[in-house]
């Protein structure tokens, strides 16, 4: 810790307007100042500063603080950072007794920093002068990049050669350790060599919030047959999932817009800023991570998402929208024309161009989702789109801000004239799972300590856990390592039994109307849940549904088919006739569905208010909010159950009776 004493002299010495007037332009008014305030935006200033009293405030906002807080949240850093900045900036001695960081790890650090830095200028001057880049600048051109936009992110060349940065850098005075540390050269076989890391390449460093370089990417400039980019390992100052590349530009500009762009590639963030559009930044490279969705965040609320028009890019996206919408941004999609990418877009139809596009194009997630759903044809087919709806309706199960959740679901119900009930029973289907997931992780990372403490004890654990994992498991695999093929199998309880039973027996018409109303999650036995989803991927696959063709099929499911078909207290036992057959029971089987589906969903919601009853004991204040409003919401769904008949809970088939046809 900063003394008291220190932080005062710091706070004395620095000058608040001259560190304000580095992001904002202030006018005499008074015996203070005004601007525009960078907190928000304004076309007329409300952002007052007081040299007198030492702060600022913005009457259009409310952000206030002292010099500490307006350094805090411009460059994105902690307190202490802050005192250290500014001291060293207005020249106040801080002994190192005072900042616990200023041990070997923070030295290591600050001469990585510097390595890195003289790293980014070598590689810039070589771009900028040497003769062998030529080959680097031409590129550039064809590109349509500007000496501009090269000089604000950087850009540079690294020669082609074994080492001469190192060379150079140790001539220079850069200790080895710290080359080697920052990532920028490698070692050789025999630990003699030392070879730098990027060696012909076109470089892109990566930079921090308040602008230090933290990294390299380096792309091929030919057709060379080796990895299009390279990127500097982890180090100390690293670490890829929180890093986004372009934010030092971006960041006052995704403030003021209270929104960022994020695109995939490198080259994406550099034409789009030299078009002019200046809230962008890029995962580059890695998958989006919740890390790097917190940095975006405390930028602004709102995320637009751009990725390449490609499969690729389009997945990535719908797979990065959960981490978003868990770490509470809006979130924004937007499909590019095929095979376009914002860089090439805006290259051909400039940045004007893509803002209208965006403008008009652009979607909340759901509505998004839901036109791609019916390009795709998902809307078509019955089961097909239950589970298109069921996969919006775990998206939004994702949504932090309860409100803003609710939005959601109202949304979709008008979108897909999905009743409000049935999506919410859904959706607390989801959050379970979700908060199960976590759970698992948080198991998962816990037996990951352990592993790492005593190898031998954490595997025995880990094995367990497969058993206990709830996802989709092969069911021949699933008896063949056990023991128990020989005994009974435990098919209880009756109605998940029965469930399966009309499934089968009843064929596809069928296998559409459970499949349209319940799903494998609502099972409690392992076997009739893998059951379950073998149906319904066999339905998708077209395959035929029925008694015999799974009486056919591998071990166990003639096993199971026979103990479902033949159980002497199945309510149909009685009229069970020739082959194993029960039709006779069923009147209506539709209506005998009904039934069996309600038990299932009670004893499901029965299940789940226990496992959050149990979760809630071992929550963080924080997660027992959440926890204790799902447990409401489970508690009302079951009441609903219970106090409507079969009947009135779930439609009727709208195609004809199986017994007719
Ligand atoms: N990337 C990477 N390693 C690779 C390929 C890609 O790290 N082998 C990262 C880079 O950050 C790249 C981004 O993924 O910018 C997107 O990849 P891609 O679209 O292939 O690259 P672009 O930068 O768009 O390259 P270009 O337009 O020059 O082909
Ligand atoms: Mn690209």
């Amino acid at each position: 810790m900063v003394t008291d004493a220190k932080k005062e002299e710091v706070r004395d010495s620095a000058d608040i307007v001259e560190v304000v007037s580095d992001y904002v332009k202030l006018r005499r008014s008074g015996n203070g100042f005004m601007g525009l305030c960078p907190f928000h935006n304004e076309k007329t200033p409300s952002f007052h500063v007081s040299p007198r009293l030492g702060i600022y405030k913005c009457f259009g906002c409310g952000e206030a603080g002292d010099v500490f807080n307006f350094v805090m949240k411009m460059e994105g850093v902690g307190f202490n950072e802050a005192v250290r900045s500014l001291a060293e900036r207005y020249g106040v001695f801080i002994p190192e007794e005072e900042v616990p960081e200023q041990d070997e790890a923070h030295l290591l650090r600050e001469g990585i920093y510097h390595a890195l830095r003289y790293a980014g200028l070598f590689y810039y001057r070589m771009l900028t002068e040497s003769d062998e880049a030529e080959v680097a600048r031409k590129y550039l051109e064809k590109r349509q990049l500007n000496q501009q936009t090269i000089k604000k992110y950087g850009l540079g060349y690294a020669p082609d050669s074994k080492d001469s940065l190192y060379r150079k850098a140790l001539a220079d005075g850069i200790s080895e350790e710290y080359l080697h540390q920052g990532g920028l050269i490698k070692y050789g076989r025999n630990n003699q060599d030392v070879i730098d890391t990027f060696r012909g390449r076109l470089m892109f460093p990566i930079f921090n919030p308040s602008g230090k370089v933290i990294a390299f990417g380096g792309r091929i400039l030919g057709n060379q047959k080796t990895a299009k980019y390279i990127n500097s390992p982890q180090t100390p100052v690293y670490n890829k999932s929180e890093v986004l590349y372009g934010i030092q530009v971006a960041r006052n500009e995704i403030r003021k817009e209270g929104e960022a762009i994020l695109v995939e590639g490198y080259t994406d963030v550099l034409s789009m800023h030299q078009a002019g559009i200046r809230n962008v930044v890029s995962t580059s490279g890695t998958s989006l991570t919740a890390g790097q969705l917190h940095v975006i965040h405390r930028y602004g609320e709102r995320l637009q998402m751009i990725y390449d028009a490609d499969s690729a890019g389009q997945n990535a996206m719908v797979r990065g929208l959960d981490l978003a919408l868990m770490e509470g941004l809006e979130v924004r999609l937007l499909q590019l024309p095929e095979d376009e990418d914002p860089d090439s877009f805006v290259r051909q139809f400039g940045g004007p161009a893509l803002l209208e596009y965006i403008k008009s194009e652009s979607r909340d997630f759901i509505t998004f989702l839901v036109k791609k759903g019916e390009a795709a044809g998902d809307w078509d087919d019955p089961l097909r789109r239950k589970r298109a709806i069921t996969d919006l309706v775990r998206h939004i199960a994702h949504v932090s801000d309860p409100i803003a959740q609710e939005t959601y679901m109202q949304h979709l119900s008008n979108l897909t004239k999905i009743g409000d009930r049935v999506l919410h029973q859904e959706l607390s289907t989801m959050l379970a799972d979700i908060r199960r997931e976590k759970q698992r992780e948080r198991r998962r990372n816990e037996r990951v300590k352990v592993n790492e403490d005593t190898p031998g004890q954490g595997k025995k654990e880990g094995t367990q856990d497969e058993e206990v994992r709830g996802t989709r498991a092969d069911l021949s695999r699933k008896t063949e390592s056990s023991k128990a093929d020989e005994a009974p199998l435990n098919l209880e309880p009756k109605f998940e039994k029965e469930i399966i039973r009309l499934m089968i027996e009843y064929g596809r018409s069928m296998v559409e109307y459970i499949g349209r109303q319940c799903n494998e999650d609502h099972f409690e036995n392992s076997y009739l849940k893998d059951f379950f989803l073998d149906i319904i991927d066999r339905y998708q696959a077209e395959e035929e549904i029925s008694i015999e063709a799974y009486a056919a099929r591998e071990h166990p499911y003639p096993a199971i088919v026979g103990e479902i078909v033949m159980d002497p207290h199945a309510p149909s036992e009685r009229g069970q006739q020739k082959a194993g057959r029960l039709l006779v029971k069923d009147v209506d089987p539709f209506r005998t569905a009904r039934g069996a589906m309600k038990a299932l969903k009670i004893h499901f919601l029965d299940r789940l208010k226990t496992q959050l009853e149990g979760e809630y004991q071992r929550a963080t204040p924080d997660e027992k909010q959440s926890i204790n409003k799902s447990i409401s919401q489970v508690g009302l769904e079951r009441v609903n159950l219970e106090r409507y008949s079969p009947d009135e809970l779930f439609d009727t088939p709208d195609h004809t009776d199986p017994e007719e046809s």
